[in-house]
Formats: structure tokens, C-alpha cells, sequence
């Protein structure tokens, strides 16, 4: 979704000069005018999105307002069946465009309620419509599809997409994972609602993002409802299925919804460290403004092969490995804090990922401050000793985004901002970005000038030093 594009209409002219519209002839369709009449105006949407990082992650020539989706998921064979719903608007005169889907097979699917062709191409799905669409037309794709979803494996960046378990599976990673089950724009840079039902056998839970709809229970089944009104990034998309303990209650008027696997004790550091979601979120409110979005949460896995947390929308999901010991605030002021950098403001390239890691680790030592713990000149002198420069933090190359670079040096170079400009420009700008950007994709060009204008300072030597250098900057 991008501002200022209606999705509202549908026109579907054809290729080839003979124009067609669903909604009134085309004679007097004001679509029409605009019509070329040549086939060979409308052209394939790129199959990915031009990530420098990632090129191929996405697609090209076509922006998603919503996906919708109306699944089955069986954790005895790990069948998912279902149908996505995906409304769109064409950014070019469309011939055929490209979904991220991986492994599952579409076997029906139609284009503004027209048979169109499908074919599986890697882990694309490419669709041509019966007839092209014109630039700026808003579209409705439906594709019934299934099988049996397999993870993402990249060796560089960890496990991630759909893993089955043994009651259940989920879903879940960065940069990449809704691919693994359902056809999907898979960049950041293209944002949209989210809307998920998902069936499963009476006795299992499924848990996403959002709010809670209505849950229904037909001969067996269990359909669990949730909708993500917000736009959102696709890998911030997240579904969790399986033997939860599903808590919910409200915070600040909005709905919250903790799931603790029934693996985990109900008192455990786990469910000790969830309960703290509204106290971490609230004090993150007074530093970053406004609560971004409809609904609060947290949901823990159980599972070995996930070493991380990740902060899908409104409620993130936090491997258990944080909790072995103890409870664990800091990685929930981690995640919490995502939901205004990351989530509401979204990357427009992975390049800049600095933007939300540096500041959700920039976040953790604000809260251990607050907390009367490490301040956050200590937590700064500590990371800035003994660091490995080498890598720059605003461009550390696609296999290390998540690495000490981004995380350690991103806080240091927020703190060194903090130096520089003074607490008050400083925390403006905290509040002021959120809300400039909110629901919305941003980079670190942008982010500059913002903090330039909030400053009145030249920055350009600073993020220089801080973005890009390969060697120790000063001290600030
Ligand atoms: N970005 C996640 C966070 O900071 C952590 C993370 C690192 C991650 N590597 C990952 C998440 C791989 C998913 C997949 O909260
Ligand atoms: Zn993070």
C-alpha cells in the first residue's frame, strides 16, 4: 500500500487495442483514455522489487493494498489449503505480474473475477490476466492454493518461513518468510492490511497479528480470526498453531492477546516476562509517542531451531531461548520498541535495517537506565571499547544485517546522535519520526534530514563517521 493510490475501481482493459471494462463500456470508461493501444504497452511486472540487498525478494508493477486469507491447516499432515484474496493496484500497464510463493501450488486463480493463467516458476507464482490491467486500476487476485509448506533455509541469516512442529507449526523470519505460505509482494517496501482465518482441528489454537475477529467451530474445526488493520510489512506477518495458553485482556483500551506454549509453566520466566508487554509498552510511549497500532501481545515458542525473537506486528513472537534462565524484559523492550521502528515505520530497503535494529538496541539500554541498571553512557562505553569498525553500520552487506555492525554500532551511532544534537533535539526527533513516517516505509536519507531539521546542524561529517566509516569514529 502507498499513499495516494486509490485501489478502488476495477478496470480490466484487454491487450491488443480491443478495450473491454467490467464496470461500463469502454467508449466511456475515463480509464480508457488513457489506454494505450498497443499490446506491447503492457509489459511483465519485474519479478522482484530491486532490493539492492535483495533483488529478488518481491515484485514488480503492482502495489498490494490487503491480503486476505481464508486457510486450513492440518497438524497431522501439515496440509495448508486455503485462498488468498489479494487487492492491488497496477503501477505500470500490466501484461502479467509475479507472486512470492514458494513450494505450495495454486490451482485456481482469477483476476478481477476472471479465470487467468497461473504457472509456478521457482518460487514465483506468475499470473496472466485474461486481459491487461491499466496503470493505476485497482485489481482483485484470488488464488485457491495448497500443499505442504517447507522453511526457508539461508545459512548466512538463520531458519525462517513455515515450520512444522509437533502439534502445530508457525510461521515466521526476517527478511524473508510469508513465501512459505501464501502468495504474497515479499518486500517491506510494499506494505498492506492483513487478514487471517485460519482453520484448524477443534483443541488446537492459532494465534496471528491484530485483532481477534470471531472464532467458529464447524464439524471439528476451529477457525480463529485476525485482522491487522495497520499496513504491514510482509515478513511481519506471522501465524503460531498449536497447544497455547491464549490470555487476553485489554491495555490502554486496545486489546492484548499473550500465548505461552503448554510446554512452558503458566508462572515460569516466559510468562513472567510476557506480563510485562503493557508496563514496557507504556514506557516506551513516553519516548516515542503514541502506541502505533490496534492491539498489543506477545507469543512464545517453544523450539529449538528459532535462537531469535522477531517482531511481527502488534505482537511479536519470542523464541524461548531468551527465557531459559530467567525473565527477560530486555528483549521484549526490543521487540516492543520495533513496533514504532521497523513495524509503523517500515524499511523501504534492508540496506538500512540500522533504522530499526539501532534503535530497538538503543531502546533496550534506555529501559536498563530506567530500570536503574547500566546507564546508557556505560552500555555506550562498553560497546564502543574493544568494537570491530570494519563494518559499516548503514551499509554492512546483505549477510550481515543482523550482525554487531547493525545491532551494537547502530545503538552507538543513535547515542552519538543523542551526543551531538542534545536530549531535547534528540528526543523530538524520537517522537517526531514515528509520527512523520507512521504506517509508512522510510530510509536513512530521510531520517537524516529529519534529524538535521530537528537539530538545525549540518550532519553530514557525523553520519559520515557513524554510517559508513570503516575505522573507530571520535568519541562524542
Ligand atoms: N530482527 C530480529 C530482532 O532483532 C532478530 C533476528 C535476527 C531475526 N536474525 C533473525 C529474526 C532471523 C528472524 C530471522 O528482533
Ligand atoms: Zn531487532
Amino acid at each position: 500500500m502507498r499513499a495516494g493510490i486509490a485501489a478502488a475501481s476495477i478496470v480490466v482493459l484487454a491487450i491488443g487495442g480491443c478495450t473491454a471494462s467490467q464496470d461500463k463500456p469502454a467508449a466511456t470508461s475515463s480509464e480508457s483514455a488513457k489506454a494505450p493501444t498497443a499490446a506491447a504497452s503492457f509489459t511483465p511486472g519485474a519479478e522482484g522489487a530491486g532490493d539492492p540487498y535483495f533483488p529478488t525478494y518481491g515484485n514488480g508493477g503492482y502495489d498490494v493494498a490487503g491480503y486476505d486469507l481464508n486457510l486450513r491447516y492440518d497438524p497431522a499432515s501439515g496440509q495448508l489449503d486455503g485462498t488468498a484474496t489479494i487487492t492491488a493496484t497496477a503501477t505500470q500497464d500490466l501484461s502479467s505480474f509475479h507472486f512470492d510463493l514458494a513450494t505450495l501450488v495454486a490451482s485456481k486463480v482469477t483476476v478481477g473475477g476472471q479465470p487467468a493463467t497461473s504457472k509456478a516458476d521457482g518460487n514465483e507464482l506468475v499470473v496472466t490476466p485474461a486481459a491487461g490491467i491499466v496503470k493505476g486500476t485497482g485489481f482483485t487476485v484470488v488464488v485457491d492454493y495448497g500443499g505442504k509448506p517447507a522453511p526457508l533455509t539461508n545459512d548466512a541469516l538463520g531458519v525462517g518461513g513455515w515450520l512444522r512442529t509437533k502439534d502445530g507449526a508457525f510461521a515466521l523470519g526476517q527478511p524473508e518468510s510469508a513465501s512459505t505460505w501464501f502468495p504474497v509482494n515479499d518486500h517491506p517496501s510494499d506494505k498492506a492490511t492483513f487478514a487471517l482465518a485460519m482453520a484448524v482441528p477443534d483443541g488446537v489454537e492459532a494465534i496471528s497479528n491484530g485483532v481477534a475477529g470471531e472464532r467458529s467451530s464447524a464439524a471439528g474445526w476451529t477457525t480463529w480470526r485476525w485482522s491487522e488493520n495497520k499496513p504491514m510489512a510482509s515478513y511481519l506477518a506471522t501465524v503460531v498453531i498449536g497447544q497455547y495458553r491464549v490470555q487476553s485482556s485489554t491495555h490502554d483500551g486496545k486489546p492484548m492477546v499473550i500465548a505461552i506454549p503448554d510446554s512452558l509453566p503458566a508462572d515460569g520466566p516466559a510468562a513472567q516476562s510476557m506480563a510485562l508487554t503493557g508496563e514496557i509498552a507504556d514506557y516506551l510511549v513516553t519516548l516515542f509517542g503514541p502506541y502505533p497500532f490496534d492491539a498489543y501481545g506477545g507469543v512464545v515458542i517453544d523450539d529449538n531451531r528459532v535462537g531469535y525473537a522477531l517482531e511481527t506486528q502488534s505482537r511479536p513472537v519470542y523464541g524461548n531461548v531468551f527465557f531459559r534462565e530467567r525473565s527477560n524484559p530486555t528483549v521484549v523492550a526490543h521487540e516492543l520498541a520495533h513496533q514504532w521502528y521497523g513495524d509503523s515505520v517500515a524499511l523501504e530497503r534492508w540496506q538500512d535495517i540500522w533504522l530499526n535494529e539501532g534503535f530497538a538496541t538503543y531502546a533496550e539500554w534506555l529501559w536498563q537506565e530506567h530500570k536503574g541498571e547500566e546507564t546508557t553512557q556505560q552500555a555506550f562505553d562498553r560497546a564502543y571499547r574493544d568494537f570491530d569498525w570494519k563494518t559499516p553500520t548503514g551499509d554492512p552487506g546483505a549477510d550481515k544485517i543482523f550482525g554487531d555492525a547493525v545491532y551494537q554500532r547502530g545503538a552507538m551511532a543513535v547515542h552519538a546522535l543523542r551526543k551531538t544534537i542534545g536530549d531535547q533535539a534528540f528526543f523530538a526527533l524520537l517522537k517526531s519520526w514515528p509520527a512523520e513516517h507512521r504506517d509508512g516505509n522510510a530510509t536513512t536519507a530521510d531520517f537524516i534530514a529529519a534529524a538535521e531539521r530537528a537539530s538545525g546542524k549540518d550532519l553530514t561529517s557525523f553520519f559520515r563517521a557513524w554510517l559508513e566509516s570503516r575505522t573507530q569514529p571520535a568519541r562524542p
